[in-house]
């Protein structure tokens, strides 16, 4: 979309709108600093609660919606910013009043009638049509709300949220969420958290879904389609609600999430969500799949391994969330050792040797080793398989480092110290300082920061 700039006329006058800020004036940051996506996120405010109402037509793409954000003031505001790209908004309101707005590329500026007074909590209504815009990634990869032939995908790592509904989207600002996603009769829409109902009225069906822990608006999804479901519980009744687009997908591999979430229970700590699964949608053309909030969704029929990986992204991705996107091997590292820690437990190659594989698949001299994990370099490297690989590395090298006892019990700190939180590099090099008793600045330079193949452990 171009980037406009559009004026809509509420009961503030214009002249209002337009003088220059008066001495009183107080403006919400349009972003929170991040050095990979500046505008993602804003500042003055702390949301706490989404309802997310969505009714979709798959035959038109048409997406209409009203969503409330609940959210406490921090600063004392004039105005505040969402970030939100596309539609035609219907209505805004802020506390039952109506705002004027100002959209600029993806701020939606929002200036209430009555200034917020730091401590606040107010309320934000945005009711908004339009076929939303596929949001295409400094990496090329596509997300948001992404049609399929018989729905949505809708995935949104790192800034796809605002392409269908107004979010405070930054990972530092988690929030719980409601949903109700209306679809035609017969189609299927899986949100996060728990299923509280689906209704059928006439020709749609409504479901709804609550997620009652704490989420980044990245990890937010209202995947829909037609879909065949399995909605059981667990032994210890933790629900899983698997989902396949046949007969393209079976799933066959989701048999991985209870015994992943078993073994990572063990070692990391309770599983963090009130709720488990998995979507096995038709969309290969996305490419990729994303841990989506206590339900993964896999674009095309997930591997074992991939399924492995987004289980464990509940843990370190999920509950804990790195604050800037540059610190992404925090989540991909932990997701790949995860893998390989998965394979250790049940029987199969130790994660010694996966280690050792993936180091020897690159030369001393291969371009691999001068891209460090904790420094990727942009955006557009954000899944480069240096936050994966070189990351996975790192946690195996430094369990060889470290020793097993001492490890063991930093993966069980940061989970416990962090769950529901937001976490740095540098947090978890100073978490791996005090469990393990050492000094780690040089182990870390080399694994995370360094342009040079760092020396196998022992060697
Ligand atoms: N975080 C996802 C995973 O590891 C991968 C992912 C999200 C991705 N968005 C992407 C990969 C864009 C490539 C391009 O499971
Ligand atoms: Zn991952």
């Amino acid at each position: 979309m171009p980037a406009r700039r559009r004026l809509i006329a509420v009961p503030l006058t214009f002249a209002a709108l337009l003088a220059p800020p008066a001495a009183s004036a107080q403006f919400g940051s349009d972003g929170l600093g991040d050095e990979y996506f500046p505008l993602a996120g804003n500042g003055g405010y702390d949301a706490e609660h989404y309802i997310l109402r969505l009714d979709y037509d798959p035959a038109t793409d048409v997406l209409d919606g009203h969503v409330t954000v609940r959210a406490t003031a921090t600063e004392a505001l004039s105005r505040f910013n969402l970030d939100f790209r596309g539609f035609d908004i219907l209505a805004l309101e802020v506390d039952d009043a109506p705002a004027a707005m100002l959209r600029d590329g993806q701020e939606l500026m929002i200036t209430p009638q009555r200034p917020l007074a730091a401590g606040d909590v107010f309320e934000v209504n945005v009711k908004y049509s339009g076929v939303p815009e596929v949001i295409v990634d400094p990496d090329n990869s596509i997300e948001g709300w992404i049609p399929t032939d018989d729905g949505a995908f809708v995935v949104n790592e790192p800034q796809g949220s605002p392409g269908w509904f107004p979010a405070n989207d930054n990972p530092r600002d988690k929030a719980t969420f409601d949903f109700r996603v209306t679809v035609p009769r017969g189609k299927v829409a899986l949100a996060n958290g728990v299923l509280k109902s689906s209704r059928t009225v006439g020709a749609h069906t409504t479901w709804r879904w609550n997620q009652d822990e704490p989420m980044a608006p990245y990890l937010t999804t209202a995947t829909n389609g037609d879909f065949e479901t399995s909605f059981t519980t667990l032994e210890d009744g933790l629900p899983l609600y698997l989902a396949v687009d046949r007969p393209e997908r079976t799933g066959a591999n989701f048999t991985r999430i209870p015994q992943a979430i078993e073994l990572f229970s063990e070692t990391y700590g309770a599983y963090p969500f009130s709720a488990a699964g998995g979507i096995a949608d038709n969309a290969g053309f996305v490419g990729y799949a994303l841990e989506t909030q206590t339900k993964a969704n896999y674009a095309n029929e997930p591997g074992s391994s991939t399924v492995v990986h987004e289980v464990a992204h509940e843990w370190f991705g999920n509950a804990v969330t790195p604050v800037v996107w540059r610190d992404i091997w925090l989540n991909e590292g932990f997701a790949r050792w995860s893998e390989w820690w998965f394979t250790e437990a049940n029987g199969g190659t130790p994660a010694a040797t996966a280690f050792r594989t993936s180091y020897n698949s690159r030369s001393a001299t291969s371009s691999f080793w001068r891209r460090p994990p904790a420094d990727l370099g942009g955006p557009e490297f954000m899944f480069a398989n240096q936050a994966y690989d070189r990351g996975g590395m790192t946690l195996q090298a430094l369990r060889e480092t470290i020793g097993e006892a001492d490890f063991f019990a930093l993966l069980k700190t940061w989970y416990a110290e962090n769950k529901y939180g937001n976490v740095t590099t540098a947090d978890f090099i100073a978490t791996a300082e005090r469990v393990s008793g050492d000094e780690l600045s040089a182990f870390f330079d080399a694994w995370l920061f360094g342009t040079t193949r760092p020396p196998l452990p022992g060697a």
